[in-house]
């Protein structure tokens, strides 16, 4: 009985081991998969996949995997793959603090791509500065991100250009002299955003006639909306991001508030206009990229995703794909796995022909770029004009 089931067992042994299902001591010992990875280069992208503005974490995640996969096609860096690895932070600073620590200590990346929101970049920025790992974030526009140290760079340019950009375009192009600001206070972007449009408003000779503010995630802006109107603006600046506008914009038609409604970087979104629809009409807001822009870099970068996706590139999917091909000719340059030298050559980025315009790195690390202002008309977004302020 014993003997006759020690039999079979070893039948089924044999069977397995021919079919490669079970590996004997004897077998051929395989390559490490540390081996295998340590050819690779390990590149950190730590964004909100989910949560309140998961289009931007999506974004980001495809921007750079595009970017990744065709550096890749073409050889690598070093002779090396670029190895992304993406973590989802949720859209919350707290979580952002944690992804990048684990990236950096348990998956020792060289370099960080991230965040998208500034109160998430200015979360996870001391930390990638302590451990002197170089992060470049597409998107983050507050000043305050790349003064967290000098590991510490950004592809877009800052909210007191952007802001003083608006209030040109307000004021010059629209020609408009009193606006109304409905900002976000537990954004730190729409504070600064906020302040810096203020400020360039007021001393090209406009005035702010109304400041009214708002906490992300609530769905009543009746009041304000309504304080708003009572101080008769010709438009209002609402420097938040992409869900909350949709619905103040709603809400503001409900009213039957007809003034214009102006924004800054944070409402470019697929979902933009999929939550505000036709109240939507006649905005503007300010982008970092136009996706019909004639240039080379562009018409290259908007082909290829259009094929992969099936839909057009937004200007994080664009700054994205331009922060890791940054990276990865800064680690050309730097010839070596070394954080120190390839912080040294992202500094080093001279006119590189980015999507997202020509990106040339300042003694800041922030570049400087025209500012798109972008109109709203029968539910397209065209562009309206270039600003440099
Ligand atoms: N500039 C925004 C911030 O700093 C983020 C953002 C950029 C969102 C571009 C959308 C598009 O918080």
């Amino acid at each position: 009985m014993i003997v006759d089931l020690l039999r079979k067992s070893l039948a089924i042994l044999a069977i397995a081991t021919a079919l490669g299902l079970i590996s004997l001591g004897c077998a051929p010992e395989r390559e490490a998969p540390t081996d295998a990875s340590a050819a690779d280069i390990p590149v950190g992208v730590f964004a909100g996949l989910t949560g309140p503005t998961a289009t931007f974490g999506q974004a980001t995640r495809d921007g750079a995997t595009l970017a990744a996969e065709e550096i890749n096609a073409a050889g690598g860096v070093l002779g090396r793959k670029i190895r992304l690895l993406i973590e989802d932070n949720q859209g919350r600073p707290d979580e952002a603090a944690s992804v990048v620590t684990k990236l950096i200590t348990a998956n020792e990346v060289i370099a960080l791509i991230g965040e998208n929101a500034s109160n998430r970049s200015l979360a996870a920025a001391p930390i990638a500065q302590a451990h002197q790992t170089p992060m470049i974030s597409p998107s983050s526009t507050n000043p305050e991100v790349t003064r967290k140290g000098d590991y510490i760079f950004r592809v877009c340019y800052t909210d007191p250009y952007q802001g003083a950009a608006i209030a040109a375009f307000t004021r010059r192009n629209l020609g408009f002299e009193r606006v109304a600001i409905l900002k976000d206070l537990k954004n730190d972007y729409s504070i600064g955003l906020a302040e810096f449009f203020g400020e360039a408003f007021r001393k090209s000779g406009g005035s702010i006639v109304a400041d009214q503010s708002y906490s992300e995630g609530d769905n009543d802006f009746r009041s304000q909306l309504t304080a708003i109107a009572r101080a008769k603006p010709q438009a209002i600046f609402i420097p938040g991001y992409y869900t909350d506008v949709g619905s103040i914009a709603i809400q503001a038609r409900d009213l039957r508030i007809d003034l214009p409604l102006i924004g800054g970087d944070g409402w470019d979104s697929p979902k933009l206009l999929e939550i505000g629809g036709s109240a939507l009409e006649g905005a503007y807001f300010a982008n970092h990229y136009f996706v019909g822009e004639d240039r080379p870099a562009v018409r290259n970068f908007v082909d290829k995703f259009r094929r992969k996706h099936g839909r057009d590139p937004d200007a994080v999917n664009a700054l994205s794909y331009d922060a890791t091909r940054i990276l990865a000719d800064a680690i050309a340059r730097a010839g070596s796995l070394d954080r120190k030298a390839i912080r040294d050559e992202i500094a080093r980025t001279k006119e590189f022909a980015g999507v997202a315009g020509v990106i040339t790195m300042g003694e800041d690390r922030n570049p400087v770029k025209p500012v798109a202002m972008l109109k709203i008309e029968k539910g397209e977004i065209g562009l309206s004009d270039w600003i440099q302020p």
